[in-house]
């Protein structure tokens, strides 16, 4: 891709997302390591978005990876600037799942879903999987906190074996539509900052709670020190799981969720 084609694709991605502020930069580049190391090394205080068409050493959470091959996936980042320390960003991933999967559904997509704290899902026919995730890394000064989330999702199913969990895909069989993906993936996220920004997660919990994957569910949480098992309440108004766990509720912080009983009917 020569310079012309990434800047073509940039005011291509603009045009056709309305509700992005004048002062961001959008950004297209054929090819990186990681969209989120590349945004986490500019500190210009400049809003900015970053897409990829391929990315070779993209990283997902929990030390997990997320590469991706051109027309396989759809790989960005952006960069925004919060008021506050990051203990006011608490369920920013939530909030970014929910209006993706909003994004989505209105594109037309079907069976989208959420897995606490950020998966995107999207039903199979064996279940669901995972159709794309959210990693967001944050830099703190007493005065603002600058947000780097990073997106990957899923345009064509993932080579057999390339992930450990189930995946899904937007376009099984079909041509990948890249540019009205990232388009209203990057609309709907312009559109859903200013939100968070001005009232936090509670904006957006009973809007995760309906999209909510495991509401219900006997679950088990595996988090870096000990596996908790319960009924999957929901999100609480700061994006911390509530778990029902018999003689008490439990406010989980961290983890992965999975299915613990069979699927009721
Ligand atoms: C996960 O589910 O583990 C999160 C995956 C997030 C991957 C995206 S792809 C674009 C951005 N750049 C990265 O290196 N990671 C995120």
């Amino acid at each position: 891709m020569t310079a012309d084609d990434a800047s073509t694709l940039a005011e291509a991605l603009r045009d056709r997302a309305p509700s992005v502020p004048a002062d961001w930069r959008v950004d297209v580049c054929a090819r990186t390591e990681s969209t989120n190391s590349d945004l986490l090394e500019r500190r210009d205080g400049v809003p900015c978005a970053l897409f990829a068409l391929a990315q070779t050493g993209g990283r997902g959470r929990r030390g997990r990876s997320w590469t991706a091959l051109p027309g396989d996936s759809l790989t960005f980042s952006l960069r925004v600037r919060f008021d506050g320390r990051a203990d006011r960003l608490s369920g920013l991933s939530l909030a970014v799942g929910v209006a993706l999967a909003e994004a989505l559904t209105a594109q037309g997509f079907d069976g989208l879903a959420l897995k606490w704290p950020n998966d995107l899902m999207r039903a199979t026919g064996q279940g669901a999987g995972k159709l794309g995730g959210v990693l967001i890394e944050l830099a703190s000064t007493p005065t603002h906190t600058d947000a780097v989330i990073g997106v990957g999702i899923n345009l064509a199913p993932p080579p057999p074996g390339h992930y450990a969990l189930p995946t899904a895909a937007l376009f099984d069989g079909t041509q990948p539509d890249w540019l009205r993906i990232a388009a209203a993936a990057l609309d709907a996220l312009a559109a859903a900052l200013p939100v968070f920004a001005a009232q936090g997660f509670s904006a957006f919990a009973e809007r995760w709670n309906r999209l909510n994957l495991h509401a219900g569910y006997a679950v088990e949480v595996e988090g870096e020190m000990r596996a908790l098992g319960g009924l999957c309440v929901g999100a609480d108004a700061d994006g911390a799981l509530l778990l029902d766990c018999g003689d008490r509720i439990e406010r989980v912080l961290a983890g992965d969720v999975s299915l613990r009983a069979p699927v009721r009917n």
